[in-house]
């Protein structure tokens, strides 16, 4: 991730739960997971790792579903807000745990906390991988991947979901003035399936998860948004052997 990133993270982290297209996206996002994971009590076994968490909108959502959740983002505005979540004395959840890192290394200690029992275990593994909305932000999306899958427990699963780049029409997802940060505009199917393969992952699957519809600028960089377009978002699948 890079510096404009991170800057752009921790600036939006205070309004980010107030921007309704980010929540439409999370609630679509946290159904089309649970329509592919299993369901308890097999679910409620699972280990989970939310690689850039954000807030913890889609933490705290499949939190009540999983054993435990380590919920993983590089911005440090971003964790505080999930802190702070967290802490409120109204919030039941008491299975996520909150990391601030730049994930690089599937052995990074700032894992090895279970949420769970609040104790230690070196080199833990994960049950499941996911990631929402943060792929586009990747300038290199190989080394992501090979990442995850040393994170995952041998038949571990990933499940990552972001808006499809369909053409030049996925460049309009974000006003002009957003577009620091963004690396892609948005993912492609073939591209993603094939760092998947390349990353070791087998029963690799990519398909169509949900569509959001979403308003756009009028004119690039007008800043006055109007019509609302369609995007469609994948969810990209892959198992550890
Ligand atoms: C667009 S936000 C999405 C946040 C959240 N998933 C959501 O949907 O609300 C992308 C997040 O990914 C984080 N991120 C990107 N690469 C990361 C990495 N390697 N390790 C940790 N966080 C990362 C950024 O800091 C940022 O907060």
């Amino acid at each position: 991730m890079t510096t404009a990133n991170n800057t752009r993270f921790n600036a939006e982290a205070l309004s980010w739960d107030t921007n309704p297209d980010v929540l439409l996206a999370t609630t679509l996002a946290h159904k089309a997971y649970l329509s592919h994971l299993p369901p308890p009590p097999t679910l409620s076994t699972y280990n989970v790792l939310d690689l850039g968490c954000g807030t913890g909108l889609l933490s705290l959502a499949l939190a009540p579903s999983v054993r435990s959740l380590t919920a993983v983002d590089a911005a440090d505005g971003m964790i505080a807000a999930l802190q702070s979540k967290l802490a409120s004395p109204s919030n039941p959840i008491k299975n996520v745990h909150p990391v601030c890192t730049l994930l690089t290394d599937p052995d990074d200690p700032l894992l090895a906390l279970d949420p769970a029992t609040q104790t230690p275990v070196p080199n833990r593994r994960f049950d499941l991988v996911v990631s929402h909305l943060v792929l586009h932000h990747i300038p290199d999306l190989p080394p992501l991947f090979q990442t995850i899958h040393g994170c995952l427990a041998p038949g571990g699963r990933v499940m990552v979901t972001d808006f499809e780049d369909f053409g030049p029409g996925a460049r309009q997802f974000h006003p002009e003035a957003k577009m620091d940060g963004v690396e892609r505009h948005g993912i492609r199917r073939e591209e993603i399936r094939r760092v998947l393969e390349e990353a070791g992952f087998v029963d690799v699957k990519v398909e169509t998860a949900f569509e959001m519809a979403k308003k756009v600028e009028t004119e690039p960089g007008s800043g006055v948004m109007g019509p609302e377009v369609v995007f469609p978002f994948l969810i990209c699948e892959g198992t550890r052997r």
